[in-house]
């Protein structure tokens, strides 16, 4: 995965994870949201944390798991669980996608009813960016757009990354994949300390609600989805969580509505009711 680079910590007596902590944090991280962490990832939790408990002034993980415990309101756990998520993203990540929205969803719904209600879940939405992309797929897609109900949830467990998609503040790099007539179009530049950075503009944000959603707990949407983007999440989950979160996903759907998951995934091994669409695209039967 992208994050096994990630160097030891330099403080000596934080270098040392033991194993007993690690299960502990293993297994802490599994029950709020059913991240799987095998026994090879400890250099990496311990990169993390490391930083954590420097900053905190601790010495030893043991004093950490105290604090964790011992808080109040689990104000520590939200900070452990954005340490410990992995947020990889950018926009037009996996292009293809956003070509079959256009022609598949965009397009029909476009030539539909103007009253017709559109919406579409970015489940694990990171930092936003891939919320912002079907932004831009949407709007240039729907000429009458702003005189019509459609609109895109993002959601995710970690409240850091929520912050920056909510500025919708990116850096360049994360432009790498965008075509700059696009990029041009929907922000403008946000230089800072002679860095180029772009800012989303409102034709883009007032598109885009950004939630803070932990999905191994209860959903508060009421209103079924026409599209489910989840990419990219599901490979840090097990079978049996994807197999649940697939199950609840088809629920949330509308008849013909369609489940999106990243090149990497596979729904194999998996019991559902989906009908498989194309690679990666899963229908919910009509
Ligand atoms: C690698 S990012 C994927 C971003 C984007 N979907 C993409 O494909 O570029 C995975 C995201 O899933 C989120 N995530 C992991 N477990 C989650 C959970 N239980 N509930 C909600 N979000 C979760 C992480 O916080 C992270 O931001």
């Amino acid at each position: 995965m992208e994050q096994n680079n990630e160097q030891q910590p330099a403080d000596a007596t934080l270098r040392d994870l033991p194993d007993a902590e690690y299960e502990q944090i293993r297994a802490m991280i599994y029950d709020l949201c059913r991240l799987s962490f095998d026994k090879d990832k400890k250099p990496l939790v311990q990169y993390r944390l490391g930083k954590r408990l420097r900053d905190l002034g601790f010495s030893s993980y043991r004093q950490y798991l105290k604090f964790v415990k011992e808080q109040d309101g689990g104000e520590e756990l939200t900070i452990l669980i954005n340490a410990l998520t992995t947020n990889l993203t950018y926009f037009f990540r996996e292009p293809d996608h956003y070509d079959f929205l256009t022609e598949t969803v965009f397009k029909p719904y476009a030539a539909g009813p103007r009253d017709a209600r559109l919406r579409l879940w970015s489940a694990g939405c990171a930092s936003g960016e891939e919320a912002y992309t079907v932004a831009m797929v949407m709007n240039e897609s729907i000429p009458d757009l702003d005189r019509r109900d459609a609109l895109i949830l993002a959601t995710d467990v970690s409240t850091r990354v929520l912050d920056i998609a909510r500025r919708g503040d990116y850096p360049l790099e994360r432009f790498k994949d965008t075509p700059a007539e696009l990029r041009d179009k929907y922000f403008e530049p946000a230089d800072q300390g002679g860095r180029a950075r772009f800012r989303a503009l409102p034709a883009l944000t007032r598109l885009v609600r950004f939630r803070h959603l932990n999905l191994m707990d209860k959903w508060p949407m009421s209103n079924p989805m026409d599209v489910i983007l989840c990419r990219n999440v599901m490979i840090y989950f097990d079978k049996a969580t994807q197999q649940e979160l697939v199950n609840r996903f088809y629920d949330a759907l509308k008849p013909g509505g369609f489940l999106i998951v990243g090149h990497s995934e596979t729904l194999t091994g998996v019991k559902h009711r989906f009908e498989h669409f194309r690679k990666t695209i899963h229908k919910k039967s009509e």
